[in-house]
Order: C-alpha cells, then sequence, then structure tokens
C-alpha cells in the first residue's frame, strides 16, 4: 500500500465552455496588495485557470515559493485552496496556465510527475497506513532489504535509521515500533510530515496539517514544520484557517478571493485586522451580488 490516492493521476482536460454562474460573473476584485517577486524561487506560476463545470474556481494564479519559504494559503471555504495545492501535486490538471519548479516549465500528469520534482503533499492521515508502525511506515515502499529488493527487511537498520531521523528533526514519538493507529492526531501529521521530507522533498504541500488539533499537538507540527523550513531548507505550502497558526509558522502570506490572489504579502507586513478586513469585504460583495440578481 502506498500513499497514493484513489484517483492519483490527473483528470482529464478541462471541461467544455459554459456559462458563469449569475453573480459570480458580476463580482469584481480589486488589484490587491503584492510583495515583490523572490528570485530564487523553487516552485513559480502562471495564470493557472481551473473550472469545474459552471463553477470557475482559479482565475489566472501566479504564485511564487523561494527556497526555504513558508507560505500560507488563505480564503474562504471553497475558494479554491485545495484545488490550487491539487494541481501543484499533480492530481488534478489546470485548464491554463504554467507551473515552474526552478524556473523549468514542467507538464504534471500525476502525483508521480510532481514527486519525482521533489514536490510531497502531505494530507492528515491518508499518508499512513495506521495497523503498521513507525519505522515500516517512514520505509513504506522503499524498504531496506539484504538481497534486493525481493530478500530479507533489514528491520533493525531501519528502525535504527528512523530513530536517528526522527530525532534529526525533533520529532517525540514514544517508539518506532508504536503502531501509527495508536498515535495522537499531531504525532501521526509529524510521522506523515518526517515520511514526506525522508524522501528528500524540497517543496511540502501542507493541506490543513493542524485541522482538528489541541494546543499541544498543533506546538508540536509547528515547531516541526519550522525546524524543516530553518534548518533543513524545505520550502512549503501550507493551508490553514487559523490566522494566528499561520501568522506563527509562514514568512508570506496569500489570500485566495474570488479565484485570484488579493493579497500576497510577507507577514510582518500584514495583519489578522487587514487579513479579516478583505474576507469581510469579499462575503459583503457576494451578499450584494446576490441582493442584485434576486431583483432581477
Ligand atoms: N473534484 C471536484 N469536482 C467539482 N467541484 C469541485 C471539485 N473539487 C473542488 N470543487 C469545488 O471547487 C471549489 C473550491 O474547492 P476547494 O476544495 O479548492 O476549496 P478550499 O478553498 O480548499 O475550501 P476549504 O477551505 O473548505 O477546504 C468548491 O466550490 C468545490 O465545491
Ligand atoms: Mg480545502
Amino acid at each position: 500500500m502506498t500513499d497514493a490516492r484513489p484517483g492519483d493521476g490527473p483528470e482529464t482536460g478541462g471541461s467544455a465552455e459554459r456559462d458563469v454562474p449569475a453573480g459570480a460573473a458580476a463580482l469584481q476584485v480589486d488589484e490587491g496588495r503584492h510583495a515583490v517577486t523572490g528570485p530564487d524561487n523553487i516552485i513559480r506560476t502562471e495564470g493557472i485557470t481551473k473550472r469545474f463545470g459552471a463553477l470557475i474556481v482559479l482565475r489566472g494564479i501566479d504564485i511564487h515559493l523561494g527556497r526555504g519559504e513558508v507560505l500560507g494559503l488563505v480564503g474562504d471555504n471553497g475558494s479554491g485552496k485545495s484545488t490550487l495545492v491539487k494541481i501543484l501535486c499533480g492530481f488534478h490538471r489546470q485548464d491554463s496556465g504554467r507551473i515552474f519548479v526552478e524556473e523549468k516549465a514542467v507538464d504534471f500528469h500525476s502525483v508521480k510527475d510532481a514527486r519525482a520534482c521533489g514536490i510531497e503533499t502531505v494530507y492528515q492521515d491518508l499518508a499512513l497506513v495506521p495497523a503498521l508502525t513507525v519505522y515500516q511506515n517512514l520505509f513504506l515502499n522503499r524498504e531496506l532489504t539484504r538481497f534486493g529488493r525481493i530478500g530479507w527487511l533489514r528491520n533493525g537498520e531501519m528502525r535504527k535509521r528512523a530513530r536517528e531521523y526522527l530525532s534529526d528533526i525533533k520529532v517525540d514519538i514514544p517508539s518506532v515500533d508504536a503502531l501509527v493507529e495508536t498515535l495522537s492526531g499531531g504525532q501521526r501529521q509529524a510521522v506523515a510530515l518526517a515520511r514526506a521530507t525522508r524522501q528528500e522533498a524540497a517543496v511540502l504541500l501542507l493541506d490543513e496539517p493542524l485541522a482538528a488539533m489541541g494546543a499541544k499537538e498543533s506546538a508540536l507540527v509547528i515547531d516541526l514544520v519550522k525546524d524543516l523550513s530553518h534548518n533543513h531548507g524545505v520550502s512549503m505550502i501550507v493551508i490553514d484557517h487559523n490566522y494566528t497558526h499561520l501568522f506563527e509558522l509562514c514568512d508570506r502570506l496569500n489570500l485566495l478571493q474570488e479565484g485570484r490572489i488579493t493579497l500576497d504579502q510577507r507577514v510582518q507586513d500584514t495583519s489578522i485586522e487587514e487579513l479579516t478586513e478583505l474576507m469581510v469585504a469579499e462575503y459583503r460583495r457576494r451578499v450584494t451580488a446576490g441582493e442584485k440578481e434576486l431583483e432581477r
């Protein structure tokens, strides 16, 4: 079993051109606030668009991610954050627009293609096999064997390396022999992060890694993310609805509204108040557009 999910390949093609739903077309987005693009981008996109049937989710997304940078992706429910991440990890295919990895244009046809470029996605729980131990999960599909692929498993060596690696990245798990199903959500997330980075991911995409976690577990994952970016040079895109977490974790934030990035700022140049104001303004625009639609 692998951490591949059903439908791990890309979708086929975009849907036929259809009418934009009433209301959505009438919405206007401000030009927004944008930070200066860094020169050393590991990932960059140009004009990514994506629609699902009549619903236009992404309307031309330009994002960039620097080496060792942690970028937070913020936006209302249904604003397209997961869709964008799924495009970057090869799970969905964009309708138009381009992705560059280290300034080289790439064309992902599957999650495997993105992995080959060092891009790993971590989904809470889904990435691990609960009935296996921590070390077995860390070496899943990359087991160490004595005589080639079908030889004896080198369990002792895998245990030792798992212990070393986890201690290296400061993950505190009771034992590498513990079954993953006995771990807390935060510990599982830490093992999933460790597994992704052990495979030398240069980029980690984390879709709500702190969802449903208590303060202590969140702190564990936050510390790990910081260590991976600061001390191991891993770049990350993190989706989270909790602004406090994002301001603690991220170097820069992008706000996704109505299919566009409307704010791109370093955390020290924006605030929870500014993000909240922009979100409330979007909500008001939607309500007004809805009312106008009803009047027609
Ligand atoms: N496979 C799909 N088929 C059809 N519509 C989809 C599909 N995936 C997402 N959508 C729609 O696209 C929009 C964006 O969804 P997405 O999951 O990217 O939002 P999100 O920003 O991650 O939201 P949340 O914060 O709630 O996780 C939603 O309206 C959703 O219903
Ligand atoms: Mg989502």
